[in-house]
């Protein structure tokens, strides 16, 4: 380590110009080749200053230049476009996080996160749908993998998982791979209300567009009924929930894992994927710098560590006060810091 690896940590430039690319919606306009003083003339900019911004652009090899004219390189055009590939999503996501990480000395004065500073709560607001595109650029990465990890085959034979819950399922990344693994099986994704809406984009050319059913609801208020039906007869075998426990409060992970135990059949299983520490909180570095994120973004928010996880499962109890879970196991996906927890119900 030496002042290089200081120096390297508190480089922005590239980032912020990308983001800024993004913000001023210029990409769109470069799929195809055009100069500057078109691209400032139609985004209302100023020319000196879009052309040195273009020029950083080709710098970075996002664009490349032939005269005047600047266009995105073949590489990057599906991805800086529309459609499934896109990861505009992601990029204006992290521009919304860029503004609220800005204010992280004021957030580690106060101990208040962001939109508490700001005097509103929802971490997600206005920005709802470039949250949920973002969902769906980091899912596609690593859903595939996260089912092979289950092991569906070890569950006990594909034919014995008939029914899946995807709590907070989001773009529906995960759901359609459940639907891939295990043909025919019920697929619901419990979501707040107006996702279902934005996952329609991603469910559009998918073959499995029928067969995924939505609930609209607040995972830690909808009634059980919404969930499983009057009698509780719609159970399902694997309640799964990616991405969703490092947005809650210990006491809200606790009445989660309270439902989805609920709501899960005898001798089925509760699925948590999430960005798990060691108990010594600062390992795996990715999901101790995770953790800065949920302190910028969330008033109680974090990264969880296995053991705190996998101790609130094992306390678990049902209504006789018998144990719910059999036994957990927990297993780092390829990444390094996602990792799924498994808890295998008693019967
Ligand atoms: C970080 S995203 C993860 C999306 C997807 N599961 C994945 O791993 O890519 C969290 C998702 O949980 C949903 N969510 C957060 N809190 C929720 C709650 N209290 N009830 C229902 N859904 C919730 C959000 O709307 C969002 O779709």
């Amino acid at each position: 380590m030496n002042k290089q690896y200081l120096l390297q940590i508190a480089d922005f430039w590239k980032t912020r110009i990308l983001l800024t690319a993004v913000e001023l919606e210029i990409l769109p306009l470069l799929q195809s080749p055009s100069t500057a003083s078109n691209i400032a003339r139609a985004k209302d900019l100023d020319t000196g200053a879009t052309e040195r911004l273009l020029d950083a652009l080709v710098a970075l090899e996002i664009l490349h230049k032939t005269d005047n004219d600047y266009e995105i390189t073949h590489h990057f055009k599906k991805e800086l476009g529309d459609g499934v590939h896109s990861i505009i999503g992601m990029l204006r996501h992290r521009l919304h996080l860029w503004n609220s990480w800005s204010m992280l000395s004021e957030i580690v004065r106060s101990g208040k996160c962001y939109y508490e500073l700001k005097g509103s709560y929802d971490e997600r607001g206005e920005n709802l749908v470039d949250f949920i595109r973002a969902m769906a650029a980091s899912g596609v990465n690593i859903a595939e993998e996260t089912l092979i990890a289950l092991d569906l085959e070890a569950f006990g034979g594909v034919g014995d998982v008939d029914s899946v819950l995807d709590i907070g399922g989001g773009p529906a990344i995960f759901a359609i791979e459940f639907c891939k693994a295990l043909p025919g099986i019920r697929m619901v994704i419990l979501d707040r209300p107006g996702v279902k809406e934005i996952a329609a984009e991603f469910l559009e050319n998918s073959p499995y567009k029928d067969e995924i059913s939505f609930i609209d609801g607040d995972v830690l208020t909808v009634d059980n009924a919404d969930v499983i039906g009057e009698t509780g007869d719609k159970k399902f075998d694997i309640v799964f929930a990616s991405n969703l426990i490092h947005s809650m409060s210990p006491d809200e992970v606790r009445e989660l894992l309270r439902r989805m135990a609920r709501w899960a059949n005898p001798g089925g299983q509760i699925v948590l994927k999430d960005f798990y520490l060691e108990d010594n909180r600062t390992h795996p570095s990715r999901s101790a710098l995770f953790d800065i994120n949920m302190l910028t973004n969330t008033p109680e928010g974090k990264s969880y560590t296995w053991s705190e996880v996998e101790t609130m499962m094992n306390y678990l109890v049902n209504e006789n006060g018998g144990k719910v879970v059999k036994k957990t196991s927990h297993v780092y996906l390829s990444d390094g810091f996602s990792g799924i927890i498994v808890a295998d119900l008693n019967g």
